[in-house]
């Protein structure tokens, strides 16, 4: 009967879908802010017409949450469904083969930002509702949490947490917003990594300098600043901070070992991003290096002439912008602190520094004994034929830990994308069979949640 639903409506699910992709949802950009507003309204839309009771959009500092909620029972349990109507930026623009804002299938792929991070993702639940609702298979509470800030840090959402806890009561959270193993294997997300985001500048002489007449007199602050940057880590590719691997929660030797039993292929994976080698800290494998252990990585870097043709300038100022992705149990505000003391201590006395803290978010692992992890191995195994491997992502979503902390909630990753889907790049995609077979499992998990 699903099935047979899903196949009758899967061009109508895609044109909704791409109705959503046309819309550019930029949070991090405020000249989009009337288009992000609009992707709310067409979100609390559809979830009107899919079924749920009341709808609303409630107002915070920056971008409005859309809230939804269908009670069909209050004394059955409640799935809080988390997911975000906002995207990265495009750019760089001319690298995308089709334009990222106009939904093109090529190769059962539909292409476009946000495609699958997060609005293909997050739609497979609206849809898997309306399922529920018109083959009269929910049987148990749903709420709609689709937020517009993710991707700039979700800096509103602590408050927004705290005061609409009533709102917010639930017995399990469920969020489609990380990746598979493949499609031959599926995986359910246990681990998450949190983030610091730091923003640093340069600053030498009071102006920019002609380079023939002060160069190798005045300090470069070009110069002092990628020496500062290549010294944050050592010849193991560890991290010369002080104190910043002091809270690092290490892992147990069968705990590795199970997360490197999960089905990995180095070659594969450095044939896909054109690579001849991979790096990373000393004594771990890649699937370690991004699951478990803590990074740093310059994101942005600039100063001085960037223009067409050369001009001879010694810059007054240089900048850069640098992630930390970290691990249980640091936390982001200690190692932004630690970040910018060795900052400060590690520049010469020829410069100023100055460092500004960005947005944070706090790692977070989930259990795999919870109902809710129960019951989505289970979808996995009936709509696949095979149980999901236990894995731990790379990527940050920080509402995560917010709301095991707030509101005692776990929450169940179960994520339809691939790493392959080039998220907050240019060529987004997501597969339509991703799109389909998501919407099958998450109705799936409704089946076993509810019987609970
Ligand atoms: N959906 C991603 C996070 C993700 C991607 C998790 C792939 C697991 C696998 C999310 O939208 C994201 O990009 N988060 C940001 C964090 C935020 C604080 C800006 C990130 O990870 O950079
Ligand atoms: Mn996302
Ligand atoms: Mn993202």
């Amino acid at each position: 009967m699903v099935n047979e639903y899903i196949k009758a409506n899967e061009q109508r699910f895609l044109d909704e879908l791409f109705d959503l992709l046309r819309l550019p949802s930029i949070s991090a950009d405020s000249r989009y802010k009337a288009d992000v507003r609009k992707t709310a309204d067409v979100v609390r839309m559809r979830l009107l017409e899919a079924g749920a009771d009341r709808v609303e959009l409630i107002e915070t500092k920056g971008h409005p949450i859309v809230f939804g909620q269908k009670t069909i029972d209050a004394t059955k349990p409640t799935v809080l469904v988390y997911g975000h109507y906002d995207v990265q930026p495009p750019d760089p623009l001319d690298l995308w083969k089709s334009p990222p804002f106009e939904p093109t299938v090529r190769d059962g792929k539909i292409y476009a930002r946000g495609s699958c991070d997060d609005k293909g993702q997050f739609y497979m639940h609206i849809k898997a509702f309306e399922i529920l609702m018109r083959l009269k298979l929910l049987n148990c509470n749903v709420k709609f949490m689709i937020e517009g800030e993710e991707e700039v840090g979700s800096d509103n959402l602590p408050a927004f947490v705290k005061q609409y806890r009533e709102h917010l009561k639930a017995d399990a959270i469920l969020i489609s917003d990380t990746a598979l193993i493949s499609l031959e294997q599926p995986s359910i997300t246990v681990g998450l990594r949190g983030l610091s985001y730091m923003e640093v500048e340069v600053t030498s002489a009071n102006r920019d300098l002609h380079s023939g007449v002060y160069g190798g007199a005045v300090a470069n602050p070009i110069n002092v600043l990628c020496q500062m940057i290549a010294g944050l880590h050592d010849a193991n590719g560890r991290i010369t901070i002080p104190g910043f691997y002091d809270q690092v929660m290490t892992l147990s030797d069968a705990e590795r070992q199970s997360l490197n039993a999960a089905p990995f292929d180095l070659n594969e994976y450095k044939n896909e991003l054109g690579i001849t080698e991979v790096t990373g800290e000393a004594g771990y494998t890649t699937l370690e290096r991004t699951g478990i252990r803590p990074t740093l990585d310059c994101n942005g870097i600039w100063g001085g002439y960037t223009g067409e043709g050369a001009k001879t300038v010694l810059p007054s100022k240089a900048s850069a912008k640098i992630s930390m992705r970290l691990v249980p149990n640091q936390t982001p505000d200690q190692i932004a602190e630690l970040f910018r003391q060795h900052f400060i201590a590690i520049a010469p006395p020829t410069v100023r520094v100055k460092v500004t803290p960005h947005h944070g978010g706090f790692p977070a692992v989930t259990p795999t004994t919870s109902k809710a992890y129960q019951a989505a191995e289970q979808a996995f195994v009936d709509v696949w034929g095979k149980k999901p491997i236990p894995t731990r992502d790379g990527g940050s979503i920080p509402i995560v830990a917010l709301f095991k902390n707030e509101l005692g909630l776990d929450t169940v990753l179960m994520g339809f994308g691939l790493d392959s889907d080039a998220l907050h790049s240019p060529n987004e995609s997501y597969g339509i069979r991703n799109f389909l077979i998501g919407i099958e499992t998450i109705v799936r998990f409704y089946h076993h949640f509810g019987k609970t």
